[in-house]
């Protein structure tokens, strides 16, 4: 991706300030969703340290993880794997719970989403403590996955996700400081 294009995603990235709570800017990906070249950019970027790689699955937590997950999938010819909040899984799971930037949450995938050995990336659309994206690890893990790497539309630096998720391998687009 040019320097341009990563210029034209950044400008469709809307700030809201004390969204959902006092004191956190939240960073709004709808205006980017709804313009589709930069819906189909965004994913080439988040496929493009994988391309030419075996990945057999992509996985990824809800909501705004799901939205890059099929296409990412499609892309990269692998499987989707969906991680999501308590109640909606049919079959067996394995359950994590983590803190988010502002609350607590949990994370649940089915025992036999991924089979082990299965090369996977996770999917999200924002870094930010890395909280999510660890629970999504964990899960993984519990399934003896091969996590190849996480690949994120945009990373807050100074949160600390990155750290919080090493040895993994993080991909970012945007980075704010
Ligand atoms: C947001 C975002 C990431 C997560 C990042 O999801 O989509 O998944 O927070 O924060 P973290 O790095 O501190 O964990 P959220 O839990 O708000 O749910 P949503 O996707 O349903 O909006
Ligand atoms: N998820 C966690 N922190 C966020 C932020 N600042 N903006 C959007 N989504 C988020």
């Amino acid at each position: 991706m040019t320097q341009t294009d990563t210029k034209n995603l950044r400008r469709l990235v809307r700030d809201i300030p004390d969204y959902p709570k006092p004191g956190i800017l939240f960073r709004d990906i709808t205006p980017m969703l709804v313009d589709p070249e930069a819906l189909h950019q965004a994913t080439d970027a988040l496929a493009a340290p994988f391309l030419g790689q075996k990945i057999d699955i992509i996985a990824a937590a809800e909501a705004r993880g799901f939205i890059f997950a099929a296409p990412l999938a499609m892309k990269l010819g692998a499987g989707f794997v969906p991680i999501r909040k308590p109640g909606k899984l049919p079959f067996d799971f394995h359950s994590f719970a983590y803190e988010l930037e502002y609350g607590t949450d949990e994370l649940q995938m089915h025992v036999d989403g991924v089979k082990p050995g299965q090369r996977v990336v996770i999917v999200d659309d924002l870094l930010a403590t890395g909280g999510t994206m660890e629970a999504c690890c964990r899960l993984l893990e519990k399934c003896d996955a091969e996590i190849v790497g996480c690949s994120f539309l945009i990373h807050l630096v100074p949160l600390g996700g990155e750290e919080r998720l090493s040895p993994h391998k993080v991909h970012s687009v945007l980075q704010y400081e």
